[in-house]
C-alpha cells in the first residue's frame, strides 16, 4: 500500500469523526477525500513538480498565466524540460490558464517567480499579481500557501494585505495563510521534491497543523514545522545566501592565488583534508536563486537600517567573476602574441548550471559579453540550451556543437556530456598553444598542451 492509499485508508476508517472534522474545516481531510480541490498558481520549475506530486493524492487544478506553457502541460510536456511525460500519467490534475477555473479550489499554493529589478531590488510584481488573482476567488475557509522565495516578513506585509483588500475577507478569521519554501534543485535526479525535507509554517496553530498534514502526504523525507512564517521565509533565504557568501570567498581566494601563482584547486584539496574545512569551490554564480535571493535579504536588511556588508560584498565579488575571466583570457592571448580581435574562442555551455536547459541569469553569457569588451568574439555551444531562447535573451548565437580548432576553449558548464570528453577530443579542437579556461575544474587531466587556466 503506498503512502497515499495508507493515509486515505486511515481517513476513511474514521468516517464518522470526519463529519465533525468537516465542520471544523479540516482542509487536509477534505482534500484527501476529494471533497475539496487544490490549485497550484504558477507551474514552473517549482510549481509543476509539486502540483504533479499533490495530484497523486488530491484533486489539483494547475493554473498558469502562460497559455503556451499550459497547452504543453495539457499534452504531458514539461516546458521547463525537467520532467518526462510519464510524470504526467495517472495524475488527478487539470491544467488551465483561466483564472475563474481556480475559483472552486479551497487550498491555493503560489509558486511564481520572485526576480530582481534593474536596481537589484526585489521585483514583487509577479507575486503581487498572482496573489491578487487568488484574492479575487478567495472564499471563507480557504488556505493560501506561498512557496516563492521572499524576504522575511513579505508574506504578511505584502501578500496578506492584498488578499484582504481584494477579497474583503479577514486574515486568520476567514482565511488562513502559510509559507513553505521550496528546495528543489533543477537537474538533480537524486534530491527530488519528495525526498527533500520541507519547511512549513502557518499563520496560526491550526493552519500550521493543516498545512503540515497536506505536505506530509507527499514529502517522504518529512517536514519541519517552523515557528512562524517569518522564520520559514528567513530559513530559505539564508540557505542560498550562505552558498553565495561561501562561493564568494572561494572566488576572492582564487583572485589572490592567481596573483601569487598558486593553484587554487590544489590549495583547496590540501585544506580540505581538515575535518572542519567547508568544501566550496570558486565559480560563476548565475540562475535565479543563489545569484538573486541574497539581494532580497540585503533589501530587507537595509529597510531595518542594517548594512549587509558581507552579503553585498559577496554579490559584488561573484558578479565580477565574468569580467575577471575575460580579462585574464585577453591578457594570456596578448602574452602569446595573438591579436584578441582575430582569435577564436569556443565557449562550452551557457545554461546557468550543469544538466539543465535554464539560461536565465547565465553568467556565461556575461563572460561572452565581457570578452566582447576586449574585442574577442566567441563561438557558443550547449547541448541543453535552446538556441532561439539564448538569442532572444542575450543576442548570442548558440549551437548544439561547434567543429574546428580554437585559440581559446572555455569549459564553462559541467554538463555530463562534457565530463565524458577525452584527451583526443581536446586535441582535435585545439592548436598546440590553445588556452584552456577550465571554469569548473573538469579537464585538468585531459589537456597536455597549450595553457591551462582555472579559477
Ligand atoms: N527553480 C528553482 O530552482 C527554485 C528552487 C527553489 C525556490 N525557487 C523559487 O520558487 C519560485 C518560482 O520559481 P520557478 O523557478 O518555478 O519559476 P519559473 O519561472 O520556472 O515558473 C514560474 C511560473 O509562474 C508563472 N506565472 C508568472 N506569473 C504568474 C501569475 N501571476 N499567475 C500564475 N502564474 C504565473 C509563469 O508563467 C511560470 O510558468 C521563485 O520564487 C523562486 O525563487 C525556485
Amino acid at each position: 500500500m503506498n503512502n497515499t492509499a495508507k493515509k486515505l485508508d486511515v481517513i476513511q476508517s474514521e468516517a464518522p469523526a470526519l463529519r465533525l472534522i468537516k465542520h471544523d474545516n479540516n482542509i487536509y481531510s477534505r482534500l484527501a477525500l476529494g471533497e475539496a480541490k487544490m490549485a497550484m498558481v504558477g507551474l514552473g520549475y517549482v510549481g509543476l513538480p509539486i502540483a504533479l506530486e499533490f495530484a497523486n493524492n488530491f484533486n489539483v487544478i494547475g493554473f498558469d498565466i502562460n497559455e503556451e506553457r499550459v497547452d504543453m502541460m495539457k499534452e504531458g510536456i514539461d516546458p521547463s524540460k525537467e520532467l518526462s511525460s510519464e510524470a504526467f500519467e495517472n495524475k488527478n490534475i487539470k491544467f488551465t490558464a483561466k483564472i475563474n477555473q481556480i475559483a472552486e479550489a479551497e487550498f491555493y499554493v503560489v509558486a511564481v517567480p520572485t526576480p530582481i529589478d534593474e536596481r537589484r531590488e526585489p521585483n514583487l510584481t509577479p507575486l503581487k499579481k498572482a496573489t491578487a488573482s487568488v484574492a479575487e476567488v478567495l472564499k471563507k475557509g480557504d488556505y493560501v500557501v506561498f512557496e516563492s522565495t521572499v524576504y522575511p516578513g513579505c508574506t504578511e506585509e505584502v501578500c496578506v494585505p492584498i488578499l484582504e483588500r481584494i477579497s474583503g475577507l479577514t486574515f486568520n478569521e476567514d482565511f488562513k495563510v502559510g509559507y513553505s519554501p521550496e528546495r528543489i534543485n533543477p537537474g538533480d535526479k537524486v534530491h527530488t521534491v519528495t525526498n527533500i525535507t520541507k519547511v512549513v509554517s502557518g499563520s496560526d496553530e491550526e493552519s500550521l497543523e493543516q498545512i503540515a498534514k497536506v505536505y506530509e502526504s507527499i514529502i517522504t523525507a518529512g517536514i519541519h514545522k517552523a515557528a512562524s512564517m517569518k522564520v520559514a521565509e528567513a530559513s530559505k533565504i539564508i540557505e542560498n545566501t550562505q552558498r553565495d557568501v561561501n562561493i564568494a570567498l572561494m572566488n576572492e581566494l582564487s583572485l589572490i592565488f592567481d596573483k601569487l601563482d598558486i593553484d587554487t584547486n590544489a590549495v583547496l584539496e590540501a585544506a580540505g583534508t581538515k575535518w572542519n574545512f567547508l568544501k566550496f569551490f570558486p565559480g560563476l554564480v548565475g540562475g535565479h536563486c543563489i545569484g538573486v535571493d541574497p539581494y532580497y535579504l540585503a533589501y530587507k536588511a537595509k529597510q531595518v537600517k542594517v548594512d549587509p556588508r558581507v552579503i553585498s560584498s559577496s554579490r559584488f565579488i561573484n558578479d565580477g567573476m565574468p569580467y575577471n575571466i575575460a580579462f585574464k583570457i585577453s591578457r594570456e592571448l596578448e602574452k602569446l602574441g595573438k591579436d584578441p580581435k582575430a582569435s577564436t574562442v569556443l565557449v562550452k555551455g551557457i545554461t546557468f548550471k550543469e544538466n539543465v536547459s535554464d539560461i536565465r541569469n547565465s553568467k556565461v553569457a556575461d563572460v561572452v559579453k565581457k570578452l566582447e569588451l576586449f574585442g574577442i568574439k566567441s563561438w557558443v555551444e550547449d547541448p541543453h540550451a535552446d538556441g532561439e531562447e539564448v538569442y532572444n535573451e542575450y543576442g548570442i548565437r548558440c549551437e548544439k556543437e561547434h567543429q574546428g580548432k580554437f585559440d581559446v576553449v572555455i569549459m564553462a558548464v559541467a554538463h555530463d556530456e562534457y565530463n565524458e570528453l577525452d584527451a583526443d577530443y581536446f586535441n582535435t579542437i585545439s592548436y598546440s598553444d590553445t588556452i584552456f579556461y577550465d571554469v569548473r575544474g573538469m579537464i585538468k587531466d585531459k589537456v597536455n598542451h597549450g595553457t591551462y587556466l582555472s579559477l
